[in-house]
């Protein structure tokens, strides 16, 4: 694609400094009363050079929006005021947090323009988290509505300094306006969701940033892509795998040569040795070239050689497996999208044929069922052990994503996967089965759908209940 080949440097709004590895205008600031406030405007932004002006729908008028910190077992206390002129909602991805908080149309009724509402909860893990409206998502997520909910360990990280990488990749004309014609188009919806073709590392196109050579670096990287599955290479170092999904692994993981898979929505934190090399990111394309997306310069002098053992991060208290005899899986089976060969499903309590699905921008269903299901998927008992089979019966793969818990992936096609990590939006391949299995200890309704946007309002969306 002919803007993939010269994406350049642009843009005013989402320019920001960098200082001491942290992007300081992307940090959230506190009003009196300690609640950080989240105002949305629509912002004037220029993506290409010499290229016409979009708007991009923004938190405080930068993309992406204040990074939001707080320690673990801290307050995160936000209001959210819209300024756009349709309402939303806020939903704090992968947080572990009080139902009442989580931002879903499950649990709270969408914001109106010109309305505020205050999200007041404990943040109960140490991690990388982010937070993005659960309202015409892949509208209000496309146009940059999203940022980072970084939870810090209560004892910091020795010698170490965080970079938040906030991942995008945008559809835009070749005027670089925001392409507004695929909204709702079905034939994307029924494909791989909306794919962009303009790639963005903290609002900005191809950012130089640095890092002090001197102290190892802790990437967190975010996808906050609509669609697009990222396979990400980190060129220059050998990164060791600290984190999915917010979760710090048991083990530190060395990448290795393998490039990082993160579906939509997920997360991954990396530590770098200390050194002055520098560290290239890349993206790999469907044709496998990798696509080079940030740059971090390493500055200052190395005092002593980085060798031993990575260590591993605290642990959030989760536990390292999943006792799962005797339990019964519960199979969501997933139908639809282009070679899917769905002849139809229930929609709205009826049984409809696959024309009058898309006559209503349907294309997919989880257990026969397009769009938002009456019944629960699952009814849990708080404290019940739980297994899903992920039966992916379609041409395409989708990313799982469970509010309100992690979920432990155990085994693809009955193969046990070799790692056993927490994860909050898990990938399924195209015809695959994906059993994962958790501990339903949130009480509350909690929604579990495809985190391609454009899959999710397709139709790929249900909720289970754990009660009290
Ligand atoms: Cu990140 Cu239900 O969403
Ligand atoms: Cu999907």
């Amino acid at each position: 694609m002919r803007l993939d080949r010269r994406q350049m440097l642009a843009g005013s709004a989402a320019a920001f400094a960098v200082a001491g590895g942290v992007p300081v205008a992307l940090q959230a600031q506190q009003a009196s009363d300690g609640f950080t406030e989240l105002k949305i405007s629509k912002v004037p932004h220029i993506f290409l050079e010499g290229g016409k002006e979009t708007r991009l729908w923004t938190y405080n008028g930068v993309n992406p929006g204040p990074e939001i910190r707080v320690k673990r077992h801290g307050q995160v206390k936000v209001r959210l005021i819209n300024g756009l002129d349709e309402p939303t909602m806020l939903h704090w991805h992968g947080i572990r947090i009080d139902n009442a908080m989580d931002g879903s149309p499950l649990t709270q009724n969408p914001v109106e323009p010109g309305e505020t509402f205050e999200y007041v909860f404990t943040a109960p893990d140490a991690g990388t988290y982010w937070y993005h409206p659960h309202f015409r998502s892949s509208r209000q997520v496309e146009h940059g509505l999203y940022g980072a909910l970084i939870v810090e360990e209560n004892t910091p990280l020795t010698d170490t300094v965080d970079l938040t990488l906030v991942l995008d990749d945008w559809l835009i004309n070749d005027d670089g306006t925001i392409n507004q014609q695929a909204f709702g188009d079905i034939r994307i919806a029924a494909h791989g969701g909306r794919l962009g073709n303009w790639f963005t590392v903290n609002g900005q196109s191809r950012p130089r940033l640095t890092a002090p050579a001197g102290k190892r670096l802790r990437l967190r990287l975010i996808n906050c892509a609509n669609a697009r599955i990222m396979n990400l290479q980190v060129k220059g170092v050998d990164p060791y795998i600290v984190a999915l999904d917010g979760q710090p692994l048991a083990m530190a993981r060395s990448l290795g040569s393998t490039p990082l898979q993160l579906g939509p929505g997920g997360r991954a934190d990396l530590m770098i040795r200390r050194g002055s090399d520098e560290i290239v990111l890349a993206n790999l394309n469907r044709a496998n070239e990798p696509l080079e997306v940030a740059y971090v310069d390493r500055t200052g002098s190395v005092a002593e050689d980085d060798t031993g053992d990575m260590p591993a991060l605290p642990g959030n208290g989760l536990p390292e497996t999943v006792d799962i005899a005797g339990i019964t899986a519960s199979e969501l089976v997933m139908e639809g999208g282009a070679m899917g060969g769905l002849a139809g499903a229930k929609l709205r309590g009826r049984d409809v044929d696959m024309r009058e699905l898309v006559q209503n921008g349907m294309a997919w269903a989880f257990n026969g069922v397009a769009g938002m299901t009456e019944e629960p998927f699952a009814s849990l008992k708080k404290g019940d052990t739980a297994v899903f089979d992920f039966v992916n019966n379609t041409a395409w793969p989708h990313a799982m994503h469970l509010h309100g818990h992690h979920v432990m992936p155990l085994a693809v096609d009955g193969k046990p996967f070799v790692n056993l990590d927490w994860r909050d939006t898990v990938v399924t391949s195209a015809n695959s089965r994906v059993r994962v299995a958790f501990v339903a200890d949130n009480p509350g309704k909690w929604m579990l759908h495809c985190h391609m946007l454009e899959h999710q309002s397709a139709g790929m969306m249900t909720w289970i209940n754990v009660e009290i």
